[in-house]
């Protein structure tokens, strides 16, 4: 009885609210609709005390309570900004180090903060924090992105103990958020089966996503999810955060649902096999994981990544992107000089502005005749390319079409001559038998002999060829037996090898700024931020069955824009070529076939399809994203593209299922269009001589009846795929 009253006397304490105390600092990190808010709490530690939608007036953050009490936190630091282990905490810290004297514990107090503006609509909040028994300090950075209401988040840790300090856990981010229940949508998949949704309640406890596969985040389970607060987002309503992290390895999310039913998460760099040595007066900078919160369902977050992302983070993210024909399906390693030089001619023929020459042309002493040999090699093959590259690209200029290639610098064949002259460079265990994937070993990315040896063959291709256009950057293999022979320190293999990939990308941008480079991974098994701060798209899937694409473009599209996702036109699936040429043009549209063997009928559809795109790829690349229907839950897949100015759309919609009658029975309602503007909408993409029923009916609509009524876009057994364009009408 007496628990029960003072249960009451504290809830009532806490249903009051109460302004901060004298002396508390209160850190409001906010962008247009969002604030995340920080409260140095008595003791000094710096406390999550709110994030969601901001308010209006951000005095009363001060009224807020301090950690969502629902009973006792016998801590003090459920809702810690940073949570130190070994101290006072009971739950998943975001820092565990061992200090130079062999102390396990931490304590972090607040010293100062400090806000500036570093560029337009970017404001940077530095958080700085001590711990009052050793000169070790972390810094917390939250970059707040004003008008796409993304924040970015990272740490940094550094001391100036005697000797080093052993840092076994680092996270970057460490969040805290009050709600009733949550949901959390996270993806999984290996090869050729990306990013397939699974959403799930989360219970008390941990639930924690992860990788553990050295080169890259994801294969199995991207650093990418969705998470609802109180009941399951939708589309356009809920209060749901999407987070990333910007790590093209380890990593590690954890989800803890405390024991006041609060959710804390913890995000950074996998701490499995990575404990770092951190040498005195050094800084170890962790990598940002990056976050929206929208209170208007998942199309919004998506949205504001995606703005987000093109302007701020992939080069040439509001720029162009060239369309391309690859030989990669049309010929796999099988190939020669006069076959190629055909090829450019038919990828002029089609009208793309790139032929893009895949893997096979290089390695002499083990040739890349197929995928056991030659990486590492990084000559042309004497015997298919007797002329070189240059030749190459020169003939494909003369066809009128640009000419790129496939390079996968970071991997090693154990039959090559690379792998002969530097054993040492290869990631493998002294004492155990090699273990391949796809028949290839990893290089030892931590080696700057290697950094060097990467950057060189990749500077050195373009050096001697200078108006190449392209690099597709593969990387098709995960790290087995993780152990360098070079690093003085074995567990900082995992996090020197990402380091050491962006030294080199780092350099490569600084000297090519403006290159088109794929970021490709035997499908899409590395698509993150911290990537793509380099290149200027990505690889979803090998698997680019047109029906099978709808549904895995879909789930990236929660994450990253149209117009860094590569989708190409091939023979994987059976579907008609339209069907696999609209669902390509949902992003950056490429080719994998034989021109040659194209009907009549088929060469000319895509010639004016690759024309038609070149009109509504802006939009598209630099729209805004609405997804309309899912594939997930319903036999049709609708989604559209709407300018900034609200002139134009493009209207994508697919018929997913095949039972009697499925399809677009209703006319379906519309979102993104201006109310008060008049548009017109127009079917492209026909077959030639197919009439359209849409085009028939020349009716002008209101945004408002488009967005109220909707529109019947007719998808049927026989019109499986549907592209509309809609234009404004003055
Ligand atoms: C990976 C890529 C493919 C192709 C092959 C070449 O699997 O995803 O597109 O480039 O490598 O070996």
């Amino acid at each position: 009885m007496r628990n029960f009253f003072l249960f009451l006397a504290l809830f009532s304490l806490n249903a009051v609210a109460r302004p901060t105390a004298p002396g508390n600092t209160q850190i409001a990190i906010e962008t247009q609709r969002t604030a995340l808010v920080i409260r140095v709490n008595k003791e000094g530690d710096p406390t999550v005390v709110h994030l969601g939608k901001r308010l209006q007036n951000s005095a009363e953050y001060g009224l807020l309570s301090d950690n969502n009490k629902r009973g006792e936190d016998y801590t003090n630091l459920y809702n810690s900004a940073y949570t130190p282990a070994g101290s006072r905490n009971l739950l998943e810290p975001a820092l565990q180090v061992a200090h130079a004297d062999g102390n396990p514990s931490s304590d972090l107090k607040y010293v100062r903060h400090e806000t500036k503006t570093v560029a337009d609509g970017v404001v940077l909040t530095t958080v700085f924090l001590k711990d009052p028994q050793y000169p070790f300090e972390v810094k917390l950075f939250y970059k707040a992105y004003q008008n796409e209401d993304v924040i970015e988040q990272w740490s940094s840790i550094r001391h100036t103990e005697k000797k080093t300090v052993r840092l076994q856990k680092y996270a970057s981010a460490n969040l805290y958020v009050p709600a009733k229940n949550y949901y959390l949508t996270h993806f999984h998949g290996d090869w050729a089966r990306e990013m397939n949704p699974q959403e799930i309640q989360l219970t008390a406890g941990l639930k924690v996503l992860d990788s553990k596969l050295g080169t890259r985040a994801d294969l199995f389970q991207p650093p990418s999810f969705l998470l609802s607060l109180n009941k399951p987002a939708e589309e356009e309503t809920g209060e749901v955060i999407a987070g990333t992290l910007a790590w093209s390895g380890n990593y590690q999310i954890q989800f803890e649902v405390d024991p006041l039913q609060n959710l804390r998460l913890i995000a950074g760099i996998n701490p499995y096999a990575s404990e770092y040595m951190l040498a005195p007066d050094k800084e170890f900078v962790t990598p940002a994981f990056l976050f929206t919160y929208s209170n208007s369902g998942k199309g919004q977050a998506s949205r504001n990544l995606h703005r987000w992302a093109r302007k701020f983070r992939i080069p040439q993210g509001e720029g162009n992107r060239l369309t391309l024909l690859n030989n990669w399906e049309a010929t796999y390693f099988d190939f020669n000089e006069e076959k190629l030089t055909t090829l450019f001619k038919d990828g002029k023929k089609l009208g793309v502005d790139l032929f893009l020459l895949d893997d096979g042309w290089f390695a002499n002493k083990y040739p890349r005749n197929d995928d056991h040999t030659g990486l590492g090699d990084w000559q042309e093959n004497k015997q298919k390319l007797p002329h070189g590259l240059g030749y190459l690209v020169k003939e494909a200029e003369k066809a009128g079409i640009k000419f790129g290639i496939w390079l996968e610098p970071e991997m090693v064949s154990p039959k090559s001559e690379l792998y002969e002259k530097h054993p040492d460079w290869v990631i493998k265990l002294p004492n155990r038998a090699e273990y391949y994937f796809r028949n290839q070993l990893v290089l030892d990315l931590s080696n700057p002999k290697v950094q060097e040896f990467v950057y060189g063959v990749v500077d050195g291709i373009l050096t001697k060829n200078p108006t190449l256009g392209y690099i597709k950057w593969d990387c098709n293999a995960v790290i087995y037996n993780a152990f360098s022979a070079t690093n003085p320190n074995p567990t900082h293999l995992y996090v020197e090898y990402v380091q050491g990939l962006y030294k080199v990308l780092e350099r490569l941008r600084a000297k090519y700024p403006t290159l088109p480079l794929m970021l490709c991974s035997g499908g899409g098994g590395r698509v993150d931020y911290g990537a793509l701060n380099y290149f200027t798209e990505f690889w979803p899937s090998d698997n680019t069955d047109g029906l099978e694409r709808i549904f895995i473009q879909w789930n990236y599209s929660y994450f990253f824009p149209a117009i860094a996702m590569c989708n190409h036109i091939t023979d994987w699936g059976k579907q008609p070529i339209k069907f696999r040429t609209d669902v390509a043009m949902m992003g950056k549209l490429g080719y994998d076939i034989v021109v040659s063997k194209l009907d009549e009928k088929e060469l000319a559809f895509s010639q004016q399809a690759l024309q038609t795109y070149s009109r509504v790829k802006d939009v598209i690349w630099q729209g805004d994203l609405f997804r309309l229907i899912s594939p997930q839950t319903n036999d049709m897949a609708s989604l559209l593209y709407v300018s900034e100015k609200q002139d134009k759309a493009v209207w994508f919609s697919y018929l997913v299922g095949n039972r009697y009658r499925e399809g677009s029975m209703a006319p379906i309602p519309l979102k993104g269009l201006n109310p008060g503007k008049k548009y017109k909408i127009q079917e492209v993409n026909t077959m030639p001589g197919d009439n359209s029923p849409i085009n028939r009916n020349q009716a002008v609509y209101s945004g408002d009846y488009l967005m109220t009524v909707g529109f019947n876009p007719v998808v049927d057994a026989r019109r499986t795929s549907v592209v509309l364009e809609i234009s404004e009408q003055n």
